[in-house]
């Protein structure tokens, strides 16, 4: 990450930011009560559930259930990531982000970035004027790649020989030891550098605002290895970027982005009318790339050969799917015919008969489908095989409109009783559904800690009404009182916002169950909050004492201390 920006000025910029003038910004709001109303922007809807909390500086759809603070909001409607976010925010706040000046990383990257836009120059600079020009230009011909997309994607050409970047970047200054820093360059073992990327067509490696991260090299003729890629840097991570984002993203609205493998695949797509490709950096897809898609689409399209490896690198993208699936958010699978791989599939078929020519499915359908063919679904034990094996991936799957949809397809295939599948898959009997959604709606049957918890997150200033001590006993005895104790803390030891109390938990688990416990908790008014809490804690008081009983209870009063026994005596009256 480039530079950390303080925590404290983080949570002093949330506190700063009002979310209900913010999001007045991009959506029209209407007053309802204390809160205000919009149509969500996440999913299509024809009366507002999408609701702004300017006391809690919250967000929240109950269509949909997306919710987050101020930060999130931007990073979700706006696709920016987190330090964009941060940034855009500083910036409607008229501040400045402290930049810790002692932080190397920061600065150097600056240079970094330099070293690599001058390397991208100079390799398509080769497709004119290297030596070696004509078997490059005939190389792309040959493969079919016009003029107008090289340019799109900025392919270039490192020519023979092994010091063409070094000695050319030098007359610009640029030394080898900078080369070096940016992957270009490679220190031999005796003394001097030499090029990384010789006789091989560029790819130029882009992130969303078109910076050189990186390059990819092919080679021209069938020597190996087929690509070489910049190694990981200070600026380029294989694991977080994905190449054609950037073409994606100027190619105007975008509905879904399609994985696939390789560079040429993404090129030929574009060429050929689909502007919405990305490819994987010859690594396998990882959580952070889909993350990154999700910020830009709802919809994602795994485009793999029907090969091994492409069936390996499918089975990859819907394990880490699994969890991320919430709201409109959707995955395809989509294999292409035998033998092709996306370049040569859309030079065959054309982009409207793509999909047409290859099998593509829902994510539902590729999971059952996938185990349907290791098992005898003819025989009652293979089909309750099924259910056992799909049992695990279900408990991945947090979406459960699309656990309802496996639940009737496993009864399908099964034959099995689709109320047994839902509670078997974790969803609660159709039946019961409703009664259940108002148990959780009804504040008083949720967990202590989780009350608690609920009404310290309406309003933090409310967490110093419980003193030290009684904390203290309260951890000291109820196990399952952690995050309530970490939160506890946080709103008695500064003046916090729900928003900024929620930020500075952000990327833990903890900040997942405070999101879900802040959507959930009641409307209540602040004094009757009071009455409340005290009531909690009253409770979670008892709790505590018979947890403390329960653990004396079978040492010997040998080794019991006064205080100890007086608490038996006290319980046994
Ligand atoms: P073309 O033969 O140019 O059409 O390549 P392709 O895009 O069809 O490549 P392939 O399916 O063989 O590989 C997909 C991706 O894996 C490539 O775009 C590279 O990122 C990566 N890759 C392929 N071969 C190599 C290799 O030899 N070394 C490394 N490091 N990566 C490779
Ligand atoms: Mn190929």
């Amino acid at each position: 990450m480039a530079g950390r920006i303080p925590e404290q000025f983080i949570d002093d910029l949330v506190t700063r930011i009002d979310i209900v003038e913010l999001i007045e910004n991009y959506l029209p709001l209407r007053k309802a009560g204390k809160e205000f109303q919009a149509l969500c922007p996440f999913h299509g809807e024809k009366t507002p559930s999408f609701t702004v909390s300017r006391e809690k500086q919250f967000y929240h759809c109950f269509g949909c259930g997306v919710h987050g603070t101020a930060i999130g909001f931007l990073m979700a409607y706006r696709n920016l990531e987190f330090l964009e976010a941060v940034e855009e925010l500083a910036d409607l706040a008229g501040v400045q982000i402290p930049r810790d000046t002692t932080d190397k990383n920061l600065v150097d990257s600056k240079e970094v970035f330099e070293v690599l836009g001058e390397a991208e120059t100079f390799y398509k600079s080769q497709l004119r004027t290297a030596a070696s020009k004509e078997k490059a230009i005939n190389y792309l011909k040959n493969r079919g790649i016009s003029g107008e997309t090289a340019k799109v994607f900025g392919i270039g050409y490192a020519p023979e020989g092994w010091r063409n970047l070094i000695d050319n970047l030098a007359k610009n200054g640029i030394t080898e030891e900078k080369l070096a820093r940016g992957g270009l360059a490679i220190k031999k073992q005796t003394s001097g550098y030499y090029d990384r990327f010789r006789d091989r067509i560029i790819f130029p490696i882009q992130d969303k605002r078109g910076r050189v991260l990186g390059f990819g090299g092919r080679v021209l003729d069938k020597s190996e290895p087929k690509y070489l890629n910049s190694p990981e840097t200070e600026v380029f991570h294989k694991g977080t970027e994905l190449y054609g984002l950037k073409q994606a993203v100027a190619s105007g609205q975008l509905e879904s982005l399609i994985v696939v493998e390789g560079y040429m695949d993404v090129i030929s797509l574009y060429q050929f009318g689909i502007r919405n490709s990305v490819a994987t950096l010859g690594t396998a897809v990882t959580a952070t790339h889909l993350d990154k898609l999700f910020r830009h689409v709802s919809k994602v399209v795994f485009c793999f050969d029907g090969d091994k490896a492409g069936k390996r690198a499918a089975w990859k993208g819907l394990e880490l799917s699994l969890p991320k699936i919430q709201g409109n958010r959707q995955v395809e699978f989509c294999f292409l015919p035998e033998g092709h791989d996306p370049d040569s599939a859309v030079r065959e078929f054309g982009s409207d008969r793509f999909f047409a020519a290859s099998k593509v499915y829902s994510l539902i359908d590729y999971l059952l489908d996938s185990l349907r063919q290791k098992l005898d679904l003819s025989s009652g034990e293979g089909k309750a095989n099924l259910l056992a094996t799909i049992k695990p991936f279900m408990e991945k799957l947090s979406d459960t409109t699309l656990k309802a949809v496996a639940a009737r397809k496993i009864s399908d295939a099964t034959k099995f009783d689709e109320n047994l599948v839902r509670q078997e898959i974790g969803l609660i009997p159709r039946v019961n559904q409703r009664k259940y959604i108002n148990a959780i709606k009804n504040y008083t049957s949720r967990s202590l800690q989780e009350q608690a918890i609920g009404l310290i997150l309406a309003s933090p200033s409310l967490a110093n009404q419980i003193s030290e001590a009684e904390m203290d006993f309260i951890r000291d005895n109820l196990s399952d009182c952690n995050i309530l104790f970490e939160v506890w803390e946080k709103c008695t030891s500064e003046d916090l916002t729900t928003g900024s109390l929620i930020e500075r938990f952000r990327g833990t688990a903890t900040e997942q169950i405070l999101l879900e416990i802040a959507t959930v908790s009641n409307h209540l008014e602040e004094g009757q909050s009071a009455v409340e809490l005290k009531e909690v804690f009253k409770k979670l008081h008892s709790k505590g004492v018979e947890q403390q009983i329960l653990s004396i209870k079978n040492l010997s009063l040998a080794d019991l201390t006064e205080e100890q026994k007086q608490l038996l005596r006290g319980y046994k009256k």
